[in-house]
């Protein structure tokens, strides 16, 4: 069976560290590592509009941020296929009939809508756009063949409920769709980062994210005012690991090959949780070494986001490209489902034939 790639993020905003450790990152090396058949991704503006539908504005001017953000992180239009959702209505289709197979129940009991009503204040008023985004979801994935769907924690309920679709989808017309599986990131970090206010993930609303796109002094500004242990007051003062922010970056981000750079009085992280641990380790030390292995991470990104961002039209046509790329792919699995459906009435020359002979019959 071929190895099928698609993920995707919704254009709300520019791309931030928890995206980049969450999937981002991940994605870059799959695409590399030639062991996938077909890498799609896609910017998920359809979703976005499900609860910003009064700000089709805000989606639109952050379509490019979210390629910019893509393509300085490595996905390469020659290797993958970058496309916008709402370009493919076939995607829509596709939703259409596999919301025939999901019971309102199911949806209720979704983990990642729920939490995401709560955030939004939508209890008593909720989008049914909204509120079906994930029988939406199933339609993306599948609509590629998709194996492997790179993503973070929050997605899993999203990948679980898009396989029980599939299996239901099998079971009622025939084998018609993939099963899709998730991949987490390995990292336990990196599954969830927190923002840098310590809160559980990092959300334009909350102001606490690093976006890809910060410049240096914003980076450092932002690293220099993250969340440790509050009560980590003097230097000599033992310091606690859980909860704090500084070292979870550090769990996602740093290599044994950063201390030896940036910060050779220690071997490696160990060393250093236990130096902080025991007390004596400023945290201005420890935020100066985080800052170092980010910018390392960072300066290449920033760099290939400078040159791209010359060439504005030629993001849009990789964009088109892609797009038009995307759309044959899932024409072709909506005849297929359409089939299975038993709804491709024009293309059946048996069903055809039967229907005449029922009032025609044979002398
Ligand atoms: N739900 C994802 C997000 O919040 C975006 C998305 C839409 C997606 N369709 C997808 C991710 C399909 C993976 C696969 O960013």
């Amino acid at each position: 069976m071929k190895k099928i790639i698609l993920t995707g993020d919704r254009p709300t905003g520019k791309l931030h560290l928890g995206h980049y450790v969450g999937s981002l990152k991940r994605r870059v090396e799959l695409q590399d590592s030639g062991k996938f058949d077909k890498v799609n991704i896609m910017i998920a503006d359809a979703q976005a509009l499900t609860d910003n539908a009064d700000n089709p504005e805000k989606v639109r001017q952050n379509i490019i941020e979210v390629a910019l953000d893509y393509m300085s992180c490595g996905l390469d239009p020659e290797r993958s296929t970058i496309f916008i959702q709402s370009q493919i209505s076939e995607l829509t289709e596709l939703t259409f009939f596999y919301s025939n197979l999901v019971t309102v129940s199911r949806l209720q009991r979704n983990p990642t809508v729920k939490t995401e009503i709560k955030m939004r204040n939508f209890e008593t008023s909720i989008p049914v756009g909204f509120f079906t985004y994930p029988i939406s979801q199933a339609a993306d994935i599948t609509a590629f063949d998709a194996t492997t769907v790179p993503a973070g924690e929050d997605q899993m309920p999203m990948i679980e409920q898009t396989r029980e679709i599939v299996n239901k989808f099998n079971t009622v017309y025939g084998e018609a769709l993939v099963l899709p599986e998730i991949l987490l990131p390995t990292n336990q970090a990196c599954l969830r980062l927190p923002g840098t206010d310590g809160k559980a993930k990092m959300s334009k609303s909350l102001g606490n994210c690093i976006y890809l796109s910060d410049d240096s002094d914003t980076v450092k500004k932002k690293v220099m005012g993250m969340y440790t242990d509050p009560d980590h007051i003097k230097i000599t003062d033992p310091g606690k690991i859980e909860g704090n922010t500084v070292f979870t970056y550090l769990d996602a981000f740093s290599r044994p090959e950063h201390f030896s750079a940036f910060l050779p009085d220690y071997v490696g992280l160990d060393e250093l949780k236990d130096h902080y641990k025991k007390g004596g380790l400023g945290d201005v030390k420890v935020k100066k070494f985080l800052l170092a292995v980010l910018e390392e991470e960072l300066t290449p990104i920033r760099a290939r986001r400078k040159e791209l961002e010359k060439d504005i039209p030629y993001i849009y046509d990789v964009l088109k490209k892609g797009s038009d790329d995307a759309r044959e792919t899932a024409a072709a699995t909506l005849s297929r489902v359409k089939a299975a459906m038993r709804i491709n009435y024009f293309d059946d020359k048996e069903l055809i034939k039967a229907q005449s002979e029922k009032y025609t019959p044979a002398e």
